[in-house]
């Protein structure tokens, strides 16, 4: 139950490194399951210390895998037997993302038995669209004391539509492009997440030996085959802790330099940026933020790569509270995202929620205060606006932040900021 104290003011300033994504990384590591007991190990590189990597591990485990850190920090998966394909509810209550593996175990093992993932705070999170992918293929899905229950002799390829009421669905596509890999046949996936995760994902695969082509497009195409083999490969950065410490630095009107930051994965966040006022100019691995002046208001809402993501709709809500006039968010991918909104307003932000729109009125500053964090992103938010908030703000309940963002204190302290971590004692006295 640590918390983060934070002394507002101070200008970022400096250069910080990106870290692999963990939205690569969890599906990545499903993805070893693929190869099977003596299809040898798959080696990841870049895979971040995070605490949903530490439970992707857990599981991993619980499912027949070897898994060490290798000294040069690769992660070493080896799938050593297929007894037990039962992802507890113990497990998967603690990261949602654990659903993940229903389709490499479905594909590989003919039985998966997947807790099904329950309340988010982020907001109503179903897995039906996920489930009909696999049934499409031919799997037989029941539901069994809150367990998804998936059985198959054998998965055949389909055309399959896969877009929901909100979109595409990320993990969804990375179940099912991972089930068709050893399906008998071609499957199309429609509507398929264009994300750069799954992009990753499907590299990492054809490196295993699948056959995926279309990634990061609407539709890809499976050629299912007999069999896949472990393989090496390097995580891509992860563009919304990225997206996080572009704010970071252009909130406190600092200067910072992100390397391993791929642009091309971020357009619609700079894009924004640059439209508000702040500087970002590429560089070769990289990019530099600066702003210099107040920052102008905006309209944003939240959409399906590569569209505005909603991963960084909290912070940028938190960037836009002191900006010069009236911005409007809206939240099109997870309608009830909004949790940060009552705690930034202890902050002194104006915000009005209507539905699924916030107007934001841009205050010249902040006032420091106690908040608490609900969830990842949010605690990201609550960071931010305390970075620029007049005196000390205290953000509770910083084990979501952990989850996403390795060591955040120490890097922002790395650049300038007066930020530390302090236990719940240490709170108290
Ligand atoms: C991934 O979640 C990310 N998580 C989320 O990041 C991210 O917010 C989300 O994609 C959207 O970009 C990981 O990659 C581990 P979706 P995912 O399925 O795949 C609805 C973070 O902060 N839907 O693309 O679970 C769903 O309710 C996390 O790092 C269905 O209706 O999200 C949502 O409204 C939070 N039925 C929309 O689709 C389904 O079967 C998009 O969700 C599946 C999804």
């Amino acid at each position: 139950m640590d918390s983060l104290v934070i002394e507002g003011g101070a200008r970022l300033r400096g250069s910080l490194k990106i870290n692999g994504s963990k939205n690569a990384s969890l599906p990545l590591m499903a993805g070893a399951l693929l190869a099977g007991p003596g299809g040898g190990a798959t080696f990841l590189r870049d895979v971040p210390n995070l605490s949903d990597i530490v439970h992707q591990i857990a599981l991993l485990r619980e499912l027949g895998c070897e898994v060490e850190r290798q000294a040069d920090g690769a992660l070493k998966i080896e799938v050593k037997d297929e007894k037990d394909s039962h992802a507890r509810y113990d497990l998967v209550r603690k990261m949602r993302a654990s659903i993940c593996v229903l389709g490499p175990l479905l594909a590989r093992r003919k039985y998966a038995r997947i807790s099904m993932p329950g309340g988010c705070a982020i907001g109503d999170r179903p897995v039906d669209i996920h489930l009909r992918g696999l049934e499409a293929m031919g799997a037989v899905i029941d539901l069994d004391g809150g367990d998804i229950i998936a059985r198959t002799d054998q998965l055949t390829g389909a055309e399959i539509f896969l877009g929901g009421n909100f979109g595409s669905t990320v993990l969804g596509t990375a179940n099912v492009m991972s089930a068709a890999t050893l399906a008998k046949g071609t499957t199309m996936i429609e509507s398929a997440a264009c994300e750069p995760e799954v992009v990753d994902l499907a590299n990492c695969l054809n490196a295993m030996g699948a056959k995926i082509t279309g990634a990061g497009t609407p539709r890809i195409l499976i050629e299912g085959v007999e069999a896949l083999h472990g393989a090496a490969h390097t995580v891509i950065p992860d563009r919304i802790e990225a997206g996080t410490f572009m704010v970071a630095a252009a909130i406190t009107n600092g200067e910072v330099r992100l390397e391993n930051c791929r642009l091309d994965h971020l357009m619609a966040v700079v894009d924004k940026l640059r439209a508000i006022g702040v500087i970002i100019e590429k560089d070769n691995g990289g990019c530099t933020v600066a702003s210099v002046r107040r920052l102008e208001a905006a309209t944003l809402t939240t959409q399906p790569h590569p569209g505005f993501p909603t991963d960084l709709q909290a912070q940028f809500m938190a960037l836009l509270s002191i900006a010069d006039g009236n911005s409007v968010i809206t939240e099109k991918i997870f309608p009830d995202r909004f949790l940060h909104v009552a705690e930034l307003a202890r902050l002194g932000a104006r915000l009005h929620k209507e539905g699924s729109t916030v107007i934001i009125q841009g205050q010249k500053k902040l006032i420091g205060a106690p908040v608490m964090a609900s969830d990842l992103r949010a605690s990201a938010a609550l960071v931010i606006a305390g970075l620029i908030a007049k005196g000390t703000t205290t953000v509770m309940r910083v084990y979501h932040i952990d989850r996403g963002y390795e060591k955040i204190e120490q890097r922002l302290i790395n650049v300038g900021a007066k930020i530390k971590r302090v236990s719940q004692e240490e709170l108290e006295l």
